[in-house]
């Protein structure tokens, strides 16, 4: 199917996420991924059957027919597809997409190898590796393999494959913070990402073990900014903050802190299944990509294309223009719509 040839309902973001299983070897408490979520009351998102290669081939033909520029790979843990290889091959020796970006591989690291490390350098991956926490890494992942992760940022970097290390920050790993994000530089990631814990998906079971306070959001920024500072590094925060919850936004000179929510603007997401999300964050389904209109939840889609989803309590705000009160899609799943206040500023 040809869609440049179709008028599209919907405008489409330069970036697809491609989860590439819903499989994983961790059992993260805080893991978002919305096939985990098993809270009574909130509907049970029903997974399909993973597509497979030549599925995955269809749906890169129609991303790269719909304009999209960028693609980035997760999961579950994309590492257990037993195509991810194959696939990465396809985009580069096809030339979809742009080539000259690095794809994006988000993993928990656990099935890391060094024949993906040759791939990810020959196909120019950019590997973000989760690491949340060393002495809690178990207790938040079920599975004790900090050590390992540190040793394939340290292979990763003899073998010229650009990381990032990614913290997912909760009230259980905050008191480590600074040895996680110096470790993982220390052992020869390039730069970091930190995620503050967004309750969802299994994570919304332990909201009251892993939600950070005001004032430990502020500690998680200060804490990666000195950690930047001492390694003469700059990075990034991925989970959007409301900028008056942070106490002065401007002081930060290396940390990046998004305060306007991505979804469905910069980025979408393809599920194992092929369904499509605004972002991986969220347990709605908006569509399919073999579908012939592709999404077929406008309104959903729009609220977050269009940014109609601020809440009441922020359209008077001078900052409005930049900033969407944190996270709409957990403003969604803990309050029951969009266009709530972040639930951070009830903790
Ligand atoms: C769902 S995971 C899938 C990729 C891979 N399995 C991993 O964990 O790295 C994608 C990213 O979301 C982050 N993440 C998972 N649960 C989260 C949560 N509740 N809040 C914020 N970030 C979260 C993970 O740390 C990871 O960086
Ligand atoms: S956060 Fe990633 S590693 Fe952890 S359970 Fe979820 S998908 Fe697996
Ligand atoms: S828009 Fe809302 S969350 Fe953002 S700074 Fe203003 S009041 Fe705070
Ligand atoms: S819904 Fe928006 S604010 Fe929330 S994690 Fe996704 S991109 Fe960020």
């Amino acid at each position: 199917m040809d869609t440049r040839t179709k008028k599209l309902n919907f405008t489409v973001p330069p970036t697809a996420i491609l989860e590439l299983t819903y499989k994983c070897n961790h059992f993260c408490k805080f893991c978002s991924c919305p096939w985990e979520m098993e809270v009574e009351g909130y509907p049970k998102y029903a997974k399909g059957d993973e597509m497979d290669f030549t599925q995955w081939k269809d749906a890169l033909g129609v991303l790269h027919s719909l304009g999209v520029k960028n693609i980035s790979i997760s999961g579950g843990e994309a590492l257990l597809s037993p195509f991810l290889l194959d696939l990465l091959d396809y985009v580069r020796k096809e030339n979809l997409f742009n080539q000259d970006s690095d794809i994006v591989l988000i993993s928990n690291g656990l099935a890391m190898n060094e024949d993906f490390l040759k791939a990810f350098k020959c196909y120019d991956v950019h590997l973000s590796m989760s690491l949340p926490g060393i002495d809690t890494f178990a207790q938040h992942t079920g599975v004790d393999n900090a050590a390992g992760v540190l040793h394939w940022f340290e292979i990763a970097k003899k073998m010229g494959v650009h990381t990032t290390v990614n913290v997912t920050v909760t009230k259980q790993n905050y008191h480590e913070l600074f040895k996680t994000l110096a470790m993982g530089l220390i052992a020869g990631a390039d730069t970091i990402l930190l995620n503050r814990f967004l309750p969802g998906g299994r994570g919304l079971s332990y909201f009251n073990d892993l939600m950070l306070n005001k004032e430990q959001l502020n500690g998680m920024l200060n804490i990666a900014e000195e950690v930047l500072e001492h390694s003469n590094r700059i990075g990034s925060v991925g989970t959007e903050f409301p900028r008056c919850i942070v106490d002065d936004i401007d002081k930060y000179e290396r940390l990046r802190i998004g305060t306007i929510c991505a979804a469905a603007k910069d980025f979408f997401v393809v599920d194992p299944s092929g369904y499509i999300r605004t972002c991986n964050h969220s347990p709605r389904k908006v569509g399919h990509i073999f579908d012939s209109d592709i999404v077929s939840d406008v309104e959903y889609w729009n609220s977050f294309s269009t940014r109609a989803y601020i809440p009441k309590q922020c359209i008077s705000c001078n900052e409005v223009s930049f900033c969407d009160c944190g996270c709409r899609e957990v403003a969604a799943i803990v309050k029951g719509r969009i266009n709530e206040m972040d639930p951070c500023f009830d903790n």
